[in-house]
């Protein structure tokens, strides 16, 4: 019968809620429960107008999660993203148009000159990349949600291998301290945040 078709959908959808990831996420069905007329299956109409509201809510939800359980991912080689084609672009020309933030904070200073004693060779000025060096770090690819604190400190410590772009790998950088790098990444995320990347 179609009905119980519908519902074994429904539960399935329930399921897919089910993953650690979405583990307190504690949703719990809004509004007044409405009669749909729909009274099978010995159960109230209620109980099935909440797991009719599961399953609505099931696709974006599982959304959610995969968008959580992305962010995460421990290791930053395990998630994909396509490389932003710049093969129109000049080679070593910026790859973001950077607006500096009015002021930055003292840390934030320290950390820009590190960065351009270190980084900036690759990275170019203000972070804004260089084509067919390295990527810009005021990129949304490097908010906070997609690479955190402790992947600039894995980046400078281990190097990277490609996989964002096609650049090739970072090599380790050498003859730095974490606390600088923790300057530097500082920095990248006052720049950041002067350009809507948070
Ligand atoms: C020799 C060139 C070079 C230098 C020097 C360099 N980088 Fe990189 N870096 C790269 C390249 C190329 C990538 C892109 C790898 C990819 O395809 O995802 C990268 C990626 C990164 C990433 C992203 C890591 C990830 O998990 O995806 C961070 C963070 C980073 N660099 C920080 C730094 C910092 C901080 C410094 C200075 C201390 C630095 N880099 C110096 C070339 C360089």
């Amino acid at each position: 019968m179609a009905g119980q078709g519908y519902i074994s959908i429904q539960n399935s959808a329930r399921d897919a809620l089910d993953p650690p990831a979405l583990e307190g996420a504690n949703w719990q069905p809004t509004g007044p429960p409405v009669d749909n007329g729909f009274h099978g299956f010995g159960q109230r109409g209620e109980r099935h107008m909440n797991k009719l509201g599961l399953a609505i809510l099931a696709v974006p939800l599982a959304g959610l999660g995969f968008l959580v359980w992305n962010m995460l991912a421990p290791a930053p080689q395990s998630h994909s993203m396509t490389p932003p084609d710049t093969s129109a672009q000049q080679p070593g020309a910026p790859l973001a148009e950077v607006t500096l933030p009015t002021e930055l904070s003292q840390n934030a200073r320290i950390g820009q000159r590190a960065f351009e004693a270190k980084c900036a060779v690759c990275h170019g000025q203000n972070a804004a990349g260089q084509n067919g060096v390295a990527p810009p770090l005021v990129h949304p690819i490097y908010r906070p949600g997609h690479h955190a604190d402790a992947a600039f400190l894995i980046a400078a410590r281990n190097g990277v291998r490609a996989h964002h772009w096609k650049f090739g790998n970072m090599p380790p950088v050498e003859g730095i301290t974490d606390g600088e790098v923790q300057m530097i990444t500082r920095y990248i995320r006052e720049l950041q945040q002067a350009n809507g990347i948070e």
